[in-house]
């Protein structure tokens, strides 16, 4: 929910009026959970989302009517024809790739994108990396592997670096420190030479439901290891963070509730 709600106060207050965006991705989409929210403000006709692992798409397809779900190859071409999304994110996903795979991931964009369309991109960025302690070289660019599973491996850049590094290919039209739940960074590009209409700022639109999840944020951090499980000594022990996300999808079912805070 936080995260819908971020990616379309972004756009808005950079200018981009989403409610017309005709053709969404959601790009390594997980399970859904920002397209579960999405898919309230927006028609779900127009969205899209592809990820790499089967088992999701399978059950994104299953759960969430009406978008259009693809299961992706680990790396480019996407499923999607050229020119096919005005605006094209991906939460938590560059904060995990290396320089290499961001590289060929960026070009790919060129290629779905519409002409004049935008990229937002999460990223891990200078002020988290300050606050975890990481290692980050002067050139701005850091990643560190660890085992196997796909989210240990972190990347961490600073603005400057994309600036420097995907200034080349991209105009970066905004970037924001910590601005996805006082974690990620946020930044909005477009193609060097595309000129999109970003005349429309809009207000912030801040619903009763996104106030009482952010009220609850600090459950995300303090409450699960980097892995995505409930710390033992957390409220949310029996509990993954895929767990967490379909219970603040689904608060309206009386049998989840049990599994809350402090049950
Ligand atoms: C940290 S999760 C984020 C999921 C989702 N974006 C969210 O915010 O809930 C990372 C996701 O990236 C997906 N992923 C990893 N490598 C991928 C690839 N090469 N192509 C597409 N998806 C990939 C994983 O399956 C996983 O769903």
């Amino acid at each position: 929910m936080i995260s819908a709600h971020t990616i379309e106060n972004f756009l808005g207050k950079h200018g981009f009026d989403w409610r017309r965006c005709s053709s969404w991705l959601d790009l390594a989409c997980g399970c859904g959970r920002t397209l579960n929210y999405l898919r309230f403000d927006v028609p779900p006709s127009r969205l899209n989302g592809c990820d790499y692992d089967r088992s999701l798409i399978e059950w994104c397809k299953q759960h969430l009517a009406g978008i259009r779900f693809e299961k992706n190859r680990r790396s480019p071409p996407l499923p999607f024809a050229e020119n096919s999304f005005e605006v094209l994110y991906s939460i938590s996903f560059f904060t995990h790739l290396d320089e290499a795979a961001q590289a060929g991931w960026l070009q790919e964009f060129q290629r779905v994108l519409k002409p004049n369309g935008l990229i937002l991109l999460s990223l891990h960025g200078e002020a988290l990396a300050l606050r975890k302690n990481a290692y980050l070289p002067s050139r701005g660019f850091e990643h560190h592997r660890a085992g196997w599973a796909f989210n240990n491996q972190m990347t961490y850049q600073t603005e400057e670096y994309v600036r420097r590094e995907w200034g080349r290919d991209f105009k970066v039209l905004a970037y924001e420190s910590l601005a996805l739940d006082s974690f990620q960074d946020l930044v909005l590009l477009t193609p060097a030479g595309a000129s999109p209409d970003l005349n429309r700022p809009l207000n912030p639109h801040v619903s009763a439901d996104l106030k009482e999840a952010w009220a609850r944020r600090p459950d995300l951090h303090q409450n699960f290891d980097s892995s995505g499980i409930g710390k033992p000594d957390s409220p949310w022990r029996n509990l993954s963070l895929l767990d967490w996300a379909m219970l603040h999808g689904y608060q309206e079912m009386q049998e989840l509730r049990k599994y809350g805070p402090g049950r």
